[in-house]
């Protein structure tokens, strides 16, 4: 391979060249990993505003899993201002504005017939591959993090698959550290320019899979599983570590499956994920409708050092 990698400093347990750091951070990570969705979860009184104790319940757990699950005790509203003010809540400000996203930032996903027309899945209620939010965007626009708010859920499907994107690389580095070489490379993976609609003005992207931020140490994943619209280095190191990649998603080792119901939501420094298609019923009650809320800031406090 003769290519540009992204840094990584000595010190970090991230760098190739560094077996020892490595080893000590994954020890850490892997004790005591949960197991099962429920392991997720924290029951609060009120999203928009956990107590403290709820608040350390759930960054336990981020900064073991770089998710949580949090569950209203309460009635569910329709109201924004939950992921916006849990989102400020947990040092998220900074929205990134997407192009068919409601005015302020937060986007109601549901099915929009307008919308899912122009080919925008999220739209609609086919199922989404792997991916990681804003894997398209610009260097300087990349998600760390997202909220995902359920108002109601669907009739049938519409169910979550969450996987650590940290417990991916310790997958890919264990089994072989060249898939790591490969999907870091700073040109491994490259979204075309977007041909279907100029007016969203995308050039083309090209970026690593996995990189590490210079500002926290922290690692950062850009993957999508989708296979149209999407153009892979063209070597056999970044085949094999791509098909590595594939395999371990599809083992399904340390994947969550989890169906948000009614004021449930999930708080995550941009995890891989995935959903199933959806059917919803007649009534409004039965007809999906989510938050999504992201942003270029990760969690506070859920760090390398954290
Ligand atoms: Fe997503």
């Amino acid at each position: 391979m003769n290519a540009v990698y992204t840094n990584v400093p000595d010190s970090s347990p991230f760098s190739l060249g560094n077996d020892q750091a490595y080893q000590a951070w994954r020890d850490r990570k892997l004790q005591q990993y949960p197991e099962s969705p429920e392991e997720l979860l924290v029951q609060v009184v009120d999203p928009a505003n956990p107590d403290s104790t709820e608040s350390q319940q759930m960054l336990g757990i981020l900064r073991k899993t770089n998710m949580v699950i949090y569950r209203c005790k309460g009635v569910a509203r329709a109201d924004k201002e939950i992921p916006r003010k849990l989102g400020h809540h947990f040092g998220l400000e900074r929205l990134d504005p997407n192009l068919l996203a409601d005015d302020d930032g937060i986007t109601s996903l549901e099915l929009v017939a307008g919308k899912s027309l122009r080919g925008y899945i999220p739209y609609s209620n086919r199922r989404l591959q792997w991916h990681t939010d804003g894997y398209y965007n610009t260097p300087d626009r990349q998600i760390r993090a997202f909220i995902l708010h359920c108002v109601r859920p669907a009739l049938q499907g519409g169910e979550n698959g969450l996987i650590d994107h940290e417990l991916v690389y310790i997958r890919l580095r264990d089994e072989n550290p060249d898939y790591i070489r490969a999907l870091m490379q700073a040109d491994v993976m490259t979204i075309p320019a977007n041909e279907e609609d100029s007016s969203a003005g995308r050039v083309e992207q090209p970026g690593p899979v996995f990189s590490v931020e210079p500002a926290t140490g922290c690692l950062h994943m850009r993957y999508t599983a989708r296979t149209r619209s999407i153009v892979w280095a063209d070597d056999e190191a970044s085949r094999a570590a791509v098909a590595a990649l594939q395999d371990i998603l599809a083992a399904e080792d340390g994947v969550f499956h989890y169906k948000l119901g009614p004021g449930e939501g999930l708080i995550c420094n941009n995890v891989l994920h995935s959903r199933t298609a959806f059917v919803n019923g007649n009534n409004e009650s039965e007809q999906r409708l989510m938050y999504r809320a992201r942003y270029y800031d990760r969690i506070r406090d859920t760090g390398m050092m954290a």
